[in-house]
């Protein structure tokens, strides 16, 4: 799946449409520069999963967010990590047991390793800043069997 969005509630409202395609297991990576929406692509799931988006915030010095309901969503980040560093922490392996929808910021850097803890699909989402507010998402679920 391909698109452009001309604003933010483009990008909240794709999100939703995403969403409807999403089960409990499943994970999406959202890889792409510092500004490009992936924070604002979330909190469109989290609107369409009937959380308050006020809830949804980058969790870039908390490293996640949970935001309840059923399924829960949980929001991580992994910009402080550096390159090779250790993802594995208990809650990320909790969130990654089959009852929640994960979404990953930066998690693409970390591909190999998800690839072996997630349990249901993964989805990959790049998002690429064309303008001011022009937005090029792609959401393509992963390519990788074995
Ligand atoms: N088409 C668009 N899609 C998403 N965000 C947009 C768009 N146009 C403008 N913006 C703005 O760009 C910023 C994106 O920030 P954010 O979602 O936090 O990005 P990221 O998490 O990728 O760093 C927000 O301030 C948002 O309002
Ligand atoms: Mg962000």
């Amino acid at each position: 799946m391909i698109i452009e969005t001309g604003n933010a509630a483009e990008t909240e409202s794709f999100a939703c449409q995403v969403s409807k395609g999403l089960s409990p297991g499943d994970v999406l990576i959202l890889t792409g520069d510092l500004g490009a929406g992936k924070t604002t692509f979330t909190r469109g799931l989290a609107m369409s999963m009937g959380m308050d988006p006020n809830l949804v915030s980058s969790p870039t010095f908390t490293l996640m967010n949970i935001y309840p309901g059923t399924p829960a969503l949980v929001h991580v980040d992994f910009y402080r990590i550096p390159d090779g560093g250790d993802i594995f922490f208990e809650e990320l392996d909790d969130a990654l047991n089959g009852n929640a929808i994960v979404v990953i910021e930066w998690g693409d850097r970390f591909l190999d390793q998800l690839r072996d803890m997630v349990q249901g699909k993964l989805f990959i989402g790049r998002f690429t800043v064309l303008g001011e507010e022009l937005r090029e998402i792609m959401i393509e679920e992963d390519s990788y069997y074995g």
